[in-house]
């Protein structure tokens, strides 16, 4: 029979295992599936580097899907494991992670709480309304499920662009408050961060100046070249 491996956790010790049993193993002989609520590795070793500012932060994570072959990884968080039973319980990303950040954690309490005036749905298809909103008196609010799917983070984003591949980025109206050469570096570190092919959403007053490999494909959308 087939074996079947489960790695929780995608730090060292689960990337390491992980590349040990691909290295070791015929291709595909057994089934490792590796569970992390990150989808990159933070090299906590050159985090004082990145601390004092002689290296970028974007420079201590590593992508695990750039380091890892034909394992499978699972976006989830592991909330229970019996080993005995050969069980382990995990809330499911629903494959996508969605990650919403800001500096502030006012901002971010707000953001959480995911509750809007109803005129600020009169942009949103009725059918989105129906599926993904309750509503309350004058507010209208994401439901539970889909609010559950999403994590915050606090963080400044001209110190730590969060590691990725990611498929889209929306980061509007942000760069228009800093200095051009910081916003230079976010640009870098947003390129950087994006799958080939994945997208980059600004605000109407914003351009990515000097990103290499981005093209503009309409209004505010930006994608990242395959090449
Ligand atoms: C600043 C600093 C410097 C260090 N320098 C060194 C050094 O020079 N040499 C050295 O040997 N050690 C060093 N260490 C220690 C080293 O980082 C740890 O020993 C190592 O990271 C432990 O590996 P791990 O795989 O057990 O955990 P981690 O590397 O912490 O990985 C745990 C992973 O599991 C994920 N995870 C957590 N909970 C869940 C969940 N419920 N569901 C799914 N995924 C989950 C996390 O997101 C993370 O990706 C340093 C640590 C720090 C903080
Ligand atoms: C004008 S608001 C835009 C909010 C939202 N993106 C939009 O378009 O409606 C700018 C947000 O960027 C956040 N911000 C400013 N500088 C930041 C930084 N360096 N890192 C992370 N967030 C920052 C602010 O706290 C604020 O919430």
């Amino acid at each position: 029979m087939a074996l079947n491996v489960v790695i929780a956790g995608g730090g060292f010790g689960g990337l390491y295992a992980a590349r040990r049993l691909e290295r070791r193993l015929p291709r595909h002989s057994a089934r490792i599936t590796l569970v992390t609520d990150q989808n990159f590795l933070l090299y906590t070793p050159l985090l004082p580097g990145a601390a004092s500012g002689s290296l970028e932060p974007r420079h201590v994570v590593v992508p695990l899907r750039e380091e890892l072959d034909w394992t499978d990884i699972r976006l989830a968080r592991v909330t229970s494991v019996d080993p005995d039973a050969k069980k382990l319980r995990m809330n499911l990303l629903d494959g996508s992670h969605l990650l919403g950040t800001d500096c502030r954690p006012q901002a971010l309490m707000r953001a959480r709480a995911a509750r809007y005036p109803l005129r600020m749905l009169r942009d949103v298809p009725r059918a989105w309304q129906e599926k993904y909103f309750d509503r309350d008196d004058a507010f209208a609010r994401v439901r539970p499920e889909l609010r559950a799917a999403v994590q915050w983070r606090t963080g400044d984003v001209t110190r730590l662009c969060e590691p990725g591949t990611w498929d889209l980025i929306l980061c509007r109206n942000l760069t228009m408050y800093l200095h051009p050469h910081v916003a230079d570096r976010i640009w870098n570190a947003l390129e950087d961060a994006l799958r080939p092919g994945g997208f980059l959403v600004l605000g109407k007053a914003e351009r990515p100046v000097g990103a290499q490999r981005l093209g503009s494909i309409a209004p505010c959308i930006y994608r990242k070249d395959r090449v």
